[in-house]
């Protein structure tokens, strides 16, 4: 028998053995493994039952996603086919679900007849998340068993459900009392359907998936979700194979949803997706570090600053169940700090998403203190004070006196030399810069800064550590802005440059927002703080080349007290959250262009796209030359995790390579020249994509 799979008989039952570790990816090899095992025990008149499972435990994590957009993904046996000719077996067939089943895997499940799990079990179809629909039956066999709405809730949002739900709402029969039980109890429950001479298959409890539900349910439903999902085709591709689910006999649906599974699986958007899946696997794995790296122990954590970033790093420590220490220089700072955080709180219990028990088991985790002495058992302190050179090395001298040898010091500046930090203390191996994004207990990116003397295992605990507390984390090395805020900083010039040129904020913005991204740049600015970002952009003036114009609309604002949201009015006057336009910006713009000469033009939306995305795509191919990122894959999580850019385009340096190389050299070499010295001072394209393009690459690498 192949070894892909183990066959045993055991009395009269056939147990089947998934063993393709690490996750039972359902490629070709492995279908066809099972397919030959299903058969011999079809074939065998001795096997009365069959009972399906993971070697290992884990069932399966669905489809080999590398499979995907390759002529392997239908290669015989498909999927749907294999599952197909489970369900026409005539002998019964128990799933037993240890573990996992997500996508084909339960697809592979729901295709046998009876199904057991134990209770760490989780099943779900997470396709949507790949930009797929569940393409073996799920689409079909899924609201035939649970109902259409269930089913939608579950496809839609691609969240897995434990075991005691799924049993609930009637994916699992039975629940096995441990994981280690589990094929006892399947064995069993296989047994006991060959006593009761059971069927192959038990008739489904909802053969019309829509019964019960108002006849306008799914138009209604697809009226009502269509603006959440901007552009993104598969939730409606998921949809129409339902409404194939509710109108259309089964074999008749399933053929319907094969149709709209390769219709997604072909779309640049699942491409995109399916990138940032390897993408997001690939960002662990840095030079210098791998398993053997020994951790260092992270039980107690300390945060300086408890001002809104200090205390959203504190509540991540507090939602994994790490104590923290929160460290303030005056009483009242931290009276507030620990306020706003039990406030914070507060709004998750409000939503239902926190207990009150919850909430005050998290407040207990968080000590405050003025004193660093207090800090001399942390094995982890993250420094978020003001982003200043001076107090924060005052900080780190601080923080060299009190804390225990062997805790990992960490600044969590968004700009600032690390390294500079790290050389005013006697360890500059254990100084790493950690860069949350605000708002800290919300955005996922991490940026995890490597200084030049970071200790390799300082790398790893932190990385690791990330992972823990739900974050994205992504090594940067040290440059000013790491990789996020500096090509930020190009982007947010063209903005303004082209605001001066005669486009308006809202112009710029709706530009943006068509292409999914969260925000514009303006809206991001005025709620980040027009004060904030003049602050940074200040700091690194001298290192900017000299151009009066350079986001003169932005300092002037600044001057002018307008310093976005907090203030009411920046790049748009607001009420409240409500945005308006302001014709005092436009004539503030056209007051600046007649001083600076900048002549003002009606502006095209493919320029704005142009200008403002390929030179935050040049910025990202330089940062990989340099090496400050290590794969184009690591800048594109950024900017997916950290500024808003939509996932289903798959981050700056997957859509250069969607739009192809060639022709955004060719835009950037067009802009240099129709600009005059304006262009011939900001286009230049990145050396890196020359050479890419002169060699005729199509894909973003160093090279
Ligand atoms: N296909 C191919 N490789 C997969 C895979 C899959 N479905 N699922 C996981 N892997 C690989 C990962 O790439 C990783 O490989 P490397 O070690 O080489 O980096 C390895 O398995 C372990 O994965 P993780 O590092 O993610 O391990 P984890 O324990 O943190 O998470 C998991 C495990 C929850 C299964 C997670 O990997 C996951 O969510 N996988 C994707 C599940 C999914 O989306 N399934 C649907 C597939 S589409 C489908 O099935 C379509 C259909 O209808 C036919």
């Amino acid at each position: 028998m192949n070894s892909l799979v183990t066959f045993e008989m055991d009395g009269d039952l056939a147990l089947i053995g998934l063993a393709r570790p690490p996750v039972n990816a359902l490629g070709q090899p492995l279908r066809a493994a099972i397919l030959e095992a299903a058969e011999r025990a079809a074939a065998d008149p001795a096997v009365k039952a069959i009972v399906l499972h993971g070697s290992s435990g884990l069932f399966s994590a669905g489809a080999d996603i590398s499979e995907f957009g390759s002529e392997a993904s239908f290669a015989a046996p498909d999927l749907p086919g294999l599952l197909l000719r489970l369900t026409r077996l005539d002998k019964p067939l128990v799933a037993a679900i240890g573990k996992l089943a997500l996508g084909g895997g339960l697809e592979l499940a729901l295709a046998c007849g009876y199904r057991i799990g134990e209770p760490g079990t989780r099943v779900g179809l997470p396709e949507i998340n790949l930009g797929l629909l569940p393409g073996a039956g799920g689409t079909q066999r899924l609201p035939r068993l649970i109902g259409a709405q269930a089913a939608l809730d579950m496809m839609l949002s691609g969240a897995p459900v434990n075991a005691q739900k799924a049993l609930d709402i009637g994916i699992l029969d039975r629940l096995a009392p441990s994981a280690e039980s589990l094929l006892d109890e399947a064995r069993a429950y296989a047994r006991e359907l060959v006593a009761g001479q059971a069927q192959a298959r038990p008739a489904v409890p909802f053969p019309e998936p829509a019964k019960g539900l108002p006849e306008d349910f799914l138009a209604r439903f697809r009226q009502d979700n269509e603006p959440r999902w901007k552009s993104r085709l598969a939730p409606r591709l998921l949809l129409s194979a339902v409404e194939a689910a509710c109108l259309l006999p089964l074999e008749e649906g399933l053929a319907r949803e094969v149709a709209l599974f390769k219709e997604a699986e072909a779309s640049r958007q699942s491409a995109a997706l399916r990138h940032v899946f390897f993408a997001e696997r690939e960002a662990g794995k840095v030079p210098g570090i791998d398993a053997s790296t020994q951790l260092r122990t992270i039980a107690k954590v300390a945060v300086i600053g408890a001002g809104t970033m200090g205390g959203g790093i504190a509540m991540n420590f507090a939602n994994a169940g790490i104590p923290v220490t929160l460290l303030e220089r005056q009483g009242d700072a931290l009276d507030r700090g620990l306020a706003q955080i039990r406030h914070n709180y507060g709004i998750s219990v409000k939503r239902g998403k926190l207990s009150e028990a919850q909430l005050e088991q998290r407040m207990a985790l968080l000590t405050g203190t003025l004193d660093y002495a207090d800090l001399a058992d942390v094995d982890l302190v993250i420094e978020a004070v003001f982003e200043k050179m001076e107090i924060k090395q005052a900080v780190f001298r601080e923080l060299d006196r009190a804390c225990k040898p062997g805790a990992i010091l960490a600044s969590n500046t968004s700009s600032l030399d690390v390294d500079q930090i790290a050389a005013v203390t006697s360890r500059p191996q254990d100084v790493i810069g950690l860069h949350f994004f605000s708002p800290a207990n919300v955005m996922r990116l991490l940026e995890v800064v490597r200084g030049k003397a970071t200790a390799p295992d300082v790398l790893a605990t932190t990385l690791k550590m990330g992972r823990t507390i739900g974050k994205m984390p992504v090594v940067s090395g040290v440059c000013f802005g790491f990789i996020g805020n500096r090509m930020l900083e190009p982007y947010a010039r063209e903005a303004h440059r082209l605001v001066l040129e005669g486009a308006t904020p809202a112009q710029v913005d709706g530009v943006l927002t068509g292409l999914d991204l969260n925000m514009g740049v303006f809206s991001m600015l005025d709620l980040a703080g027009v004060d904030v970002n003049f602050l940074v952009r200040d700091a690194n003036r001298a290192a900017i080349a000299h151009d009066e114009s350079y986001c003169r609309l932005g300092d002037e604002l600044y001057a002018l007290g307008r310093f976005g949201q907090k203030t009411g009015r920046g790049f748009y006057a607001y009420e409240g959250r409500n945005r308006q336009d302001d014709y005092e910006v436009v004539a503030l713009a056209e007051r600046l262009a007649g001083e600076l000469h900048v002549p003002r033009r009606p502006i095209g939306d493919q320029e704005i796209h142009d200008r403002c995305l390929f030179m935050l795509i040049n910025e990202g191919i330089q940062l990989l030359d340099e090496g400050i990122a290590l794969r184009a894959g690591d800048i594109d999580l950024v900017w997916l995790n950290g500024y808003g850019f939509p996932s289903h385009l798959g981050g700056p340096m997957h859509y250069a390579e969607t739009l192809g190389l060639d022709k955004v050299l060719a835009g950037i070499r067009h802009y240099q020249k129709a600009l005059g010295d304006y262009g011939q001072m900001w286009f230049t394209p990145a050396p890196l994509l020359e050479r890419l393009v002169a060699a005729g690459k199509t894909r973003i690498e160093p090279f």
